[in-house]
């Protein structure tokens, strides 16, 4: 069900003073930047090799990422692994009683359609299953 790591989500308290690092000093090129209000996050993109590494910022104290940061401080916030067929990758998550944080697949950055798992089900990572356009 699972294709591969799409990408790595790192939580910042701000976003341009990340992009200095993980872009400008580093080198990894910026493939996009967009704001997803369902989330309250604003996210960049940033390729490397097949996969990416995606930064996201809270816009709004309610955020998660914001939650996020106040309790553990700024650093790897989610996993995320591309699926062929999230309809199916979400119903084999469910019959393996796996608790997730979406009921079922929603609209997530870049047109993907994504589905978060509970970390309290994979040892402790916030796993995200995204399938692309
Ligand atoms: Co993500």
């Amino acid at each position: 069900m699972v294709e591969k790591i799409d990408h790595l989500g790192i939580a910042v308290k701000d976003l341009d003073e990340a992009l200095k690092v993980w872009s400008d000093a580093l080198g990894l090129e910026l493939t996009g930047t967009e704001v997803v209000e369902s989330d309250g996050v604003r996210v960049a993109f940033l390729q490397i090799g097949e996969s990416r590494i995606e930064l996201l910022e809270a816009t709004s104290e309610s955020s998660p990422v914001a939650k996020f940061i106040a309790k553990r401080g700024e650093g790897i916030h989610h996993l995320c692994v591309k699926v062929r067929d999230i309809d199916l990758a979400a119903a084999q998550v469910r019959e393996r009683g796996l608790k997730t944080i979406d009921a079922a697949p929603r609209p997530g950055a870049h047109g993907a359609r994504v589905m978060f798992v509970h970390p309290a089900a994979t040892r402790g990572v916030l796993l995200e299953l995204s399938q692309h356009e």
